[in-house]
């Protein structure tokens, strides 16, 4: 499974990046929002920094506004992939941005109709939103093991971007479902190394090789 950092502050994606394990980024406008830095200077300096796809929302309503900011948002850099909303607008967008060889990140999906109807309408990825339906009372993960089932069942090319992780077991459970990525905030990216077990082993380790040397 890919690891996507979803964030908008730079230093927190050229941390996660030392590790060679990032596959990419995912933003949106309250991301860029939080960063308090202009959206496209956070796009130009994430590219800069990571080698993989970089998600990038429009903030248009209607599918030719869209259709025209997504074109300027893929001049920004090769790996930039249009973010749409799951709306009418968005999905005539969707089609004709993937006519022109545009990536398309189809967001803000809470059903598996809507990730259905975007991937035929050309999506590269589809981003169901696993926390907010689980802040609702919804299993979120259901969505995932739907999602997977009928993009194998028609063996569907977009991929599953599992979206608003909220801690690392949904990690754990997206990637028994088999969604292709999770993208996640940085502290949940921290929290996937962390075990205490390990701390509290490593002291040992490093207090008997002290009395091993004497
Ligand atoms: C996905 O691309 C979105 O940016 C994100 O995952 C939304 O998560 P949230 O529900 O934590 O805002």
């Amino acid at each position: 499974m890919k690891f996507f950092l979803d964030t908008a502050i730079v230093d927190e994606i050229r941390k996660a990046n030392e590790f060679g394990i990032l596959d990419g980024v995912t933003t949106n406008p309250s991301l860029v929002y939080k960063s308090g830095r202009p959206f496209k200077d956070v796009l130009t300096d994430i590219c800069k920094i990571v080698d993989g796809p970089v998600s990038a929302e429009v903030t248009t309503l209607t599918a030719a506004e869209m259709v025209k900011q997504g074109l300027e948002l893929a001049k920004i850099h090769k790996n930039i992939v249009v973010k749409l909303p799951m709306t009418e607008e968005g999905v005539k967008a969707c089609k004709q941005l993937s006519g022109k060889g545009v990536k398309i990140n189809a967001t803000l999906i809470f059903s598996a109709s809507q990730a259905l109807v975007m991937a035929k309408a050309g999506a590269s990825y589809v981003s169901p939103f696993i926390g907010r339906l689980d802040d609702i009372s919804e299993d979120g993960m259901c969505l995932i093991d739907d999602i997977r089932e009928i993009f194998d069942n028609y063996d569907i090319k977009s991929e599953i971007l599992a979206a608003s992780i909220r801690h690392p077991m949904h990690i754990v459970e997206c990637a028994k479902a088999g969604a292709d990525i999770a993208t996640m905030p940085y502290t949940v990216f921290q929290q996937l190394f962390k075990h205490p077990l390990t701390d509290v082993g490593l002291k040992k380790f490093m207090d008997d090789w002290d009395k091993a040397k004497k």
